[in-house]
């Protein structure tokens, strides 16, 4: 069997410890601090931070964690049940009580997930909705009041605007977040539990102010969450004042399009709180992660940070050639972007600003013709909603992901009716990808549709 590196490299394919290797053992404090106890912290590259946290080794010593498929687990004594129960027992020590609670697998993918985002612990769940409401659910009570901004990705926005009012009581006042006195003022001292926004918002790609949006929130006495799906690895909010990440692993987290997954990260009392056997959104509401799935993902976690890096370098150049064609681009990599400084001030070094970019083609009719065109004549990309994979995805997000808001809180959140949300992709090569871009802006060409530098002048 391998041997321990650290105390963060400890080995746990290890069995029951004996009732005397966990009596009076004080390495953990206090009883009902015993479900998660806050994660060794790991300096500020999120990088450095995965790969200096716990590695989980297989049962066998095998270089992966086994999975943990069991649904339930069997202690040796009557009475250890009872005291897992009690909360005085827990994953900590490796006792576990059911896979709705915490499940060794997943809890694995949660550790990665906490050192990702430099929280002390973090869970995972099975989508990233279901991430998103059971943090909500969990922070606010009937009642309880949120702020949140006006740019979200729609399904979120639908949550807070239609969902919670109705079902829950908590209603949501939206926000211009770059506008400090509108949130300043929106937030009620007492009632407003939480301040929601995006890192990078979904689709117009409008950048955070994290810290100064923190302390503002924090003044009040107001949870930040932050949901970070466009920006794994370029941003970490958490590092930078917020109190909770939530993740849709759906996208970058996964690469792979084939998994929906979400994540909570925050303070250890939070995730410990959200298993709670009496109040607890993830243990009540169940939105269970199947452990197979959690090792699936935590297979592609290492390699995140290289994807990251080759999105966001892609992202970067189209964002720029397209620029120079005189196409209306969004990309927060460019120095025209209203929050270019903002982000490049934030940003982790080196991994770029992120792998989505905006075209506005101004009219539906003009982003579909464009999208038939980067589709279906030059395979140069995918239309599909969702992002992070390695194929360039697009979807015209006024008529798809943003298409739970009425006109109005469109225009508010400003995505035009001709906006593509472009997911750059990495596969193919760099050059390769972009010949299939001009050649489908020539079409377009041909077609009546004028910018200020053709193609052909261009490529010449
Ligand atoms: C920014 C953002 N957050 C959350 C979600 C929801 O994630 P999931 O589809 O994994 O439930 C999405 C999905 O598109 C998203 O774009």
């Amino acid at each position: 069997m391998a041997h321990t590196k650290s105390h963060a490299f400890l080995l746990s394919g290890k069995k029951r410890p004996n009732q005397d290797e966990f009596d009076g053992d004080d390495l953990f404090l206090s009883k009902k601090s015993l479900l998660l106890s806050p994660a060794v912290t790991y300096g500020d590259d999120p990088v450095a931070a995965l790969a200096a946290a716990r590695h989980e080794f297989g049962e066998h010593g095998g270089v992966n964690m086994s999975i943990e498929a069991s649904a339930t687990f069997t202690v040796m004594e009557p009475d250890t049940m009872r005291r897992m129960f009690s909360g005085e027992l827990g994953p900590d020590r490796d006792f576990f009580i059911y896979s709705r609670h915490f499940n060794p697998t997943v809890l694995n993918l949660g550790r990665q997930m906490a050192a990702l985002e430099g929280t002390e612990a973090a869970y995972c769940t099975a989508s990233g909705m279901s991430a998103i409401s059971s943090v909500l659910l969990q922070l606010c009570s009937s009642g309880g009041h949120v702020v949140a901004s006006r740019a979200l990705y729609g399904g979120t926005h639908a949550l807070l605007s239609h969902f919670l009012p109705r079902a829950c009581n908590i209603t949501t006042t939206f926000v211009e977040i770059g506008d400090v006195e509108m949130v300043k003022n929106a937030i009620v001292e007492g009632k407003t539990k939480v301040f929601y926004f995006e890192s990078m918002s979904n689709p117009t790609l409008t950048v955070a102010n994290i810290p100064e949006l923190s302390r503002i929130a924090h003044e009040k006495g107001v949870m930040v969450v932050v949901d970070n799906t466009f920006a794994p690895v370029v941003l970490s909010p958490a590092r930078l004042g917020a109190d909770v990440v939530v993740h849709s692993i759906s996208k970058f987290i996964s690469g792979g399009a084939d998994i929906i997954a979400g994540a909570v990260c925050g303070p250890a009392s939070l995730v410990n709180s959200m298993m709670d056997l009496h109040q607890g959104t993830l243990m009540l509401l169940g939105p269970t992660m199947n452990a197979k799935v959690a090792f699936e993902l935590s297979g592609r976690i290492p390699h995140l940070g290289l994807r990251m890096k080759e999105h966001c370098h892609r992202a970067m150049e189209f964002a720029t050639r397209m620029k120079k064609l005189g196409l209306k681009v969004n990309y927060p990599g460019l120095e025209d972007h209203p929050q270019h400084e903002l982000l490049k001030s934030m940003a982790n070094k080196d991994y770029g600003y992120g792998a989505l970019l905006c075209l506005d083609m101004e009219t539906e009719e003009r982003a579909n013709r464009l999208m038939q065109h980067l589709q279906n004549f030059t395979q140069f990309g995918l239309m599909a909603v969702s992002l992070g994979y390695y194929e360039t995805l697009m979807s015209v997000s006024g008529s798809s992901t943003s298409s739970e808001m009425s006109a109005e809180e469109k225009k508010l959140a400003g995505i035009s009716p001709g906006l593509i949300r472009m997911s750059v992709g990495y596969i193919g090569t760099l050059e390769q990808k972009w010949s299939q871009f001009e050649k489908a802006l020539l079409r377009m060409q041909d077609s009546g549709f004028t910018y200020k530098n053709s193609v052909s002048a261009v490529t010449k």
